[in-house]
């Protein structure tokens, strides 16, 4: 369910943007907090009020499929394809970087990363910032997750309050994200399409629409910050425990224990919260990073998760837990 936003609201934030201000909006993957991407200070704003360091590159944020030639100097006939067959939504797509796309965004790389949002406040916004575009100019919006660094993705306008309220210009409420967690990334820019990020659109979906498969990341720097191990980790730390694990890691744990499982409490546990996540891997991922707040804020000493069922859909979310397992 969206909230809807007000005209008047949405051109208020457009004009946030455009003196350089930071907006938080709502995507279909987590909130996003917004800068002009074409104004390098204001995105550099951004980094102070995150405290992310300035080498991590964000993903501009277009207002349709017909930009992506201003801010990519090569658009391979895969990366076409992939933004015909699923933009607008959570793919972000790594090119080769036009000339005039500032460092600011690119961590000083010579890629860039690009996604058409599909939430319908991100596209009001976005179309509000391209009002009295000339057809030229660089457009869109530069956001990283609207969350202090290395801290669990927002995925409601008062997750973002609660983190950055009182940092930043504006933040819009469209209401809870429906995917839950954070875009899908793939690489374009080498020899080979490389999955930097897996999320809602899988390795497999991919594949379908450019013929390969694409390959695991190679190991070079910090190309994608995301995939650092200590990412999206609750202050708590959590256990990630095999479901053939789980009585006696339930029984040998000694700690004050707030649990996520896919599996229902026994009588008489202890625990002081047990979540039952979904066991639909869309379902769960929509509430996996409220649910980390919620036992987060539980007062527990540990967080047990139960580790997700195998197989390709199942990818986004086992993904996000190995990581807030750290
Ligand atoms: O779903 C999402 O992608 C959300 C919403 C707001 O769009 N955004 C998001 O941004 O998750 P952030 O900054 O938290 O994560 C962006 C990821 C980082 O891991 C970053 O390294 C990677 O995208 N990235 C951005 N530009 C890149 C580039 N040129 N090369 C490699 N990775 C890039
Ligand atoms: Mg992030």
């Amino acid at each position: 369910m969206h909230l809807s936003i007000p005209q008047q609201t949405i051109e208020e934030a457009a004009r946030v943007l455009r003196s350089g201000g930071l907006v938080a909006f709502p995507t279909e993957t987590v909130y996003g907090l917004g800068a002009d991407a074409s104004n390098p200070a204001a995105v550099a704003r951004i980094f102070a009020v995150k405290g992310r360091p300035a080498t991590h590159p964000v993903i501009v944020h277009l207002p349709s499929i017909a930009h992506l030639a201003r801010w990519a100097r090569e658009v391979p006939e895969a990366a076409r394809r992939l933004a015909k067959a699923f933009w607008p939504g959570p793919l972000t797509l790594v090119l080769k970087r036009a000339s005039g796309v500032s460092d600011a965004l690119t961590g000083g790389q010579d890629t860039v990363g690009l996604r058409v949002p599909s939430h319908p406040v991100a596209l009001a916004l976005l179309s509000a910032l391209a009002s009295g575009d000339d057809g030229r100019r660089l457009i869109g919006v530069a956001a990283p997750s609207a969350n202090r660094f290395g801290r669990i993705s927002p995925t409601t306008a008062a997750h973002v309050r609660s983190e950055l309220g009182d940092r930043i210009d504006m933040i819009l409420d469209g209401g809870p994200c429906e995917v839950g967690i954070e875009s899908t990334i793939v690489d374009l820019s080498g020899a080979r399409p490389a999955l930097l990020r897996p999320g809602r659109i899988g390795a497999q979906d991919i594949a379908r629409v450019i013929g390969t498969a694409p390959e695991a990341p190679g190991g070079e720097a910090p190309r994608a910050p995301g995939t650092l191990e200590s990412h999206y980790a609750p202050q708590c730390p959590l256990r990630l425990v095999r479901p053939e694990h789980w009585d006696a890691a339930l029984a040998a744990e000694s700690r004050r224990r707030s649990v996520m499982a896919f599996r229902a409490p026994p009588p008489g546990d202890p625990s002081i919260k047990w979540i039952c996540m979904a066991l639909d891997p869309q379902a769960c991922a929509h509430d996996l990073y409220a649910n980390l707040r919620e036992l987060d804020a539980s007062g527990c000493e540990v967080i047990l998760a139960e580790a997700p069922p195998p197989g390709p859909r199942w990818e986004g979310v086992r993904d996000r837990l190995k990581r807030a397992a750290g």
